[in-house]
């Protein structure tokens, strides 16, 4: 309803079935679904394990009450939990204002490239990613004198 993304009913059964930790829904009291972060790993073996966040949407009348950033974290500390994640992509439109300002001010995303024309409408992407693993102890020690 909220994207014009939409993937084939197999796409999402491949999330639910390959990464079930990672994809969570938010409800109303009375059950019914108002969001979902629609999330998986990569399996690329040449890269460190990492998750992406394939989808996420919340409902026009249940948006500005925190909903996406709280599915957003369960699901980067699910991706950690379960598969030991070292980071976290995804990429938005460079238009979409509002999950923008979510990815880089709320949740400290950071832009890593720019993807031309990604979108089927020719919109670039911003491809952004955010790290989920503590600094190591080594960097931190090396800053001491
Ligand atoms: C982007 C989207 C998922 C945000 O959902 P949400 O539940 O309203 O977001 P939250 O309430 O968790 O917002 C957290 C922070 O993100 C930022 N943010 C969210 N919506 C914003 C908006 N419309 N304008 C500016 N900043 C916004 C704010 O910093 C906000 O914190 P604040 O409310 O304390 O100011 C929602 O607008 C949506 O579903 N949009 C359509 C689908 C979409 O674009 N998905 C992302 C595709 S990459």
């Amino acid at each position: 309803m909220n994207l014009p993304e939409n993937y084939q009913m197999k796409y999402y059964f491949y999330h639910a079935l390959s990464w079930p930790q990672l994809s969570f829904v938010a409800e109303d009291l009375n059950g019914k679904i108002v969001g979902y972060v629609l999330a998986k790993m990569e399996e690329d073996p040449e890269d460190a394990p990492h998750g992406h966040i394939t989808s996420l949407s919340v409902m026009r009348t249940y948006r500005r009450l925190g909903i996406a950033e709280k599915l957003m974290t369960q699901a980067q500390k699910s991706m950690v939990e379960a598969f030991n994640a070292q980071y976290v992509s995804l990429h938005v439109r460079k238009s979409n204002r509002a999950a923008l300002q979510l990815y880089r001010d709320t949740l400290k995303f950071r832009i890593h490239d720019i993807e031309k024309k990604y979108y089927a409408d020719g919109e670039d992407a911003y491809a952004m990613r955010k790290d989920l693993q503590p600094p190591s102890s080594n960097a931190s020690s090396s800053t001491k004198t």
